[in-house]
């Protein structure tokens, strides 16, 4: 079973982008913590990163019939975009969104998501540990569903 994991605009940067804010880990260090745990869970994932908005909906229309579920960062555009939103349903695959940094603790306009309200489950504030715990819950939930 595959995953498809999406990182949105700016996270290329990851490890020297703002590090007091978003760590020191790369998005190749982050990518590696989640194939090491597809391992375990009996799952594969597939990486897409972009800092184009219809990149990253073509990469989620490809997914569909392909990949069991989806884990998105999508930065900035988690804020903005009706379109990744509406591509997310489109695709109905389950979705778990994630931010590294805690987005309530931030600026006003980082509070709203357009793609919380269809996510199984957001996680905020957990650093790369969570795009672990989306594909731990993407296992389980595929193991037993309404767990
Ligand atoms: C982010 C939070 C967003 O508000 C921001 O625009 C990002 C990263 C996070 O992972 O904490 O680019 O999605």
């Amino acid at each position: 079973p595959l995953v498809l994991v999406v990182n949105g605009p700016n996270l290329n940067l990851l490890g020297t982008r703002e590090p007091a804010t978003y760590g020191s880990e790369t998005l190749a260090d982050v990518e590696q913590r989640i194939t090491a745990a597809c391992g375990r869970l009996g799952l594969r994932a597939e990486f897409v990163q972009s800092n184009h908005e219809g990149v990253l909906i073509d990469a989620i229309h490809a997914a569909r019939g392909r990949a069991t579920g989806l884990i998105i960062n999508a930065g900035a555009y988690t804020h903005t975009s009706v379109a990744l939103r509406d591509a997310i349903l489109a695709v109905e695959l389950p979705m778990v969104e994630v931010h590294l940094t805690n987005v309530h603790a931030r600026e006003p306009f980082r509070h709203h998501s357009y793609l919380s309200d269809i996510a199984q489950a957001v996680i905020v504030g957990a650093g790369p540990l969570g795009y672990v715990f989306a594909l731990e819950l993407l296992a389980r939930r595929r193991a037993a569903p309404g767990s």
